[in-house]
């Protein structure tokens, strides 16, 4: 079973080609974050215009890397939400006509669940379920326990920003560069004393019994240490104290619900688990449970999670009932 994924959720036009839900053939992304770097942000619109431009090369390279004929692909899995309503237009409307050309089915993917099967990619060794998953991403934060496939069930998230949020606000902040959870690792990773030190910022709700987060202080006690620095603290310890305080909220409520549900498998996924402290303190401090991470440059967006969940989901939906669904959540049906 070959599988095109197609993703153009926000600002990187993607196209996979997958086969039988773990081997990567091709894995393109087009990127235009340099363009939004310029603004700090994301323009919507702009982002959707270069969805345009990009998205029928992106998936002939797809195709041409892959060294197949559209007549190979079994199915094609495009994300439907949630995301930038212009941006996912551009991917669903080619993901329609391409089904209609080639006379292929169409799956239509949950992108934020899909992020979590880049833990089934190249891979022999599959995640056992039940599995709990930690999904941090730009605009996400999100707490599920997967009993089976298609079954997610919400365990908790962030109640306002979410953790990748978090990270490209104090980046701007410190005037660092777009996107800022890279841009915040790398002036970390220049602080080399004793991490374990790292308590300038606050851990909210840290305590509390429940699976939420909370990420909204961080940006105000950030701006307000900046606008004071009476302690004359450098951007690098600033950018270290930023990075604990995120990743330790993370890491000890995950394993307070670990400890809760005892899952067979704990699953990180989405861009913010690139972030190699997250990865170490997850890797350190999980015990009697699998922990799995998707390589690096898996867990940022790609259109390979989005063929791997079309795969293992596979439930085809006639073109013209496939729509766009830019609230979508995390268990909300594609
Ligand atoms: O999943 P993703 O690629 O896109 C969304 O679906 O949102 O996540 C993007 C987020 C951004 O907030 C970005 O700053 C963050 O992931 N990110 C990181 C790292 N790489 C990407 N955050 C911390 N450390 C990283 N190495
Ligand atoms: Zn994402």
């Amino acid at each position: 079973m070959k599988i095109l994924g197609i993703e153009t959720s926000c600002d990187e036009t993607a196209a996979a080609v997958v086969e039988n839900g773990t081997k990567i053939l091709s894995n393109m992304v087009a990127s235009s974050s340099e363009m939004h770097a310029k603004t700090g942000g994301i323009i919507p619109e702009q982002a959707a215009r270069q969805q345009v431009l990009s998205i029928i090369p992106v998936v002939e390279a797809a195709l041409s890397k892959a060294k197949l004929e559209p007549s190979k692909i079994n199915t094609i899995g495009v994300t439907v939400g949630p995301g930038l309503v212009g941006s996912l237009l551009v991917g669903i409307e080619t993901a329609k006509t391409l089904s209609l050309l080639w006379k292929k089915p169409i799956v239509p993917v949950n992108h934020l669940a899909a992020h979590i099967y880049a833990n089934w990619l190249e891979t022999e060794n599959k995640p056992k379920l039940p599995a709990l998953a930690l999904v941090v991403s730009g605009g996400h934060t999100d707490l599920v326990l997967m009993k089976e496939h298609g079954k997610l069930n919400w365990i908790g998230g962030t109640r306002d920003d979410a953790a990748g949020e978090a990270f490209d606000k104090t980046a701007r902040l410190l005037g660092l560069s777009y996107p800022g959870g890279p841009a915040i690792a790398a002036k970390a990773a220049e602080y080399k004393n004793n991490k374990s030190k790292l308590k300038m910022f606050p851990r909210p709700m840290i305590k509390r019994d429940n699976f939420d987060w909370s990420f909204s202080g961080l940006k105000t006690a950030v701006a307000r240490q900046i606008s004071s620095n009476e302690k004359r603290v450098s951007k690098e310890k600033l950018a270290a104290e930023i990075q604990e305080a995120i990743v330790d909220v993370l890491v000890k409520k995950s394993l307070r619900a670990i400890n809760k549900f005892k899952p067979k498998s704990f699953l990180l996924a989405g861009g913010v688990a690139a972030n190699k402290r997250l990865r170490e303190r997850f890797q350190l401090e999980i015990r009697n449970t699998d922990f799995r991470v998707p390589s690096p440059k898996l867990c940022t967006d790609n259109a390979a999670y989005i063929a791997c969940f079309a795969h293992y989901n596979h439930s085809p939906v006639p073109w013209p009932k496939i729509t766009v669904n830019p609230q979508l959540t995390i268990t909300g049906q594609a």
